[in-house]
């Protein structure tokens, strides 16, 4: 079992469509194992995404995700990083797969609807970032 940890982001929040989300994730048989909704400060959105700190969409990206509320969720399962990141898509929804998260529901390469760790060592941070292991189950 391994866990990874999903956002549903600004844009999809916004839109109603976390249900939607959510609803894959269980019908994938990914469990949810901690979620919570929160609405990150631009310095938040900054320390969960320093590992593109250097990026030229850094401002922008973080400045998005600190727009209004995100849903936050640990999630576990059977190879889930993996399975999660498949569930999403490409981050770009142009170059997204057919039936994906994102080829359905995103808007741009940067209101995409979702994020999903994308290694043992992201999802490590990412958990950690968000919740605390009382908050796990
Ligand atoms: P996410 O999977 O959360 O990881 C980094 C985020 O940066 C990405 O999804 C997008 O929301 C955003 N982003 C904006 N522009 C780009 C880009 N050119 N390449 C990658 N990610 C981008």
């Amino acid at each position: 079992m391994e866990r990874t940890l999903a956002i549903i982001k600004p844009d999809a929040v916004e839109r109603g469509l976390a249900g939607k989300i959510l609803d894959r994730i269980e019908d994938n048989r990914l469990k949810i194992v901690a979620l919570k909704m929160l609405h990150l400060s631009k310095g938040e959105a900054e320390g969960f995404y320093k590992v593109h700190s250097e990026r030229p969409f850094f401002s922008s990206l973080t400045k998005y995700m600190s727009t209004s509320p995100v849903i936050v969720a640990v999630l576990n399962g059977e190879d889930a990083i993996k399975k999660w990141r498949d569930l999403m898509g490409a981050t770009n929804p142009k170059d997204a797969a057919a039936g994906t998260i994102r080829k359905e529901f995103a808007i741009d390469i940067e209101k995409n609807s979702v994020h999903g760790s994308d290694s043992h060592e992201s999802a490590s941070f990412e958990i950690q970032y968000f919740f605390s292991n009382i908050e796990i189950f």
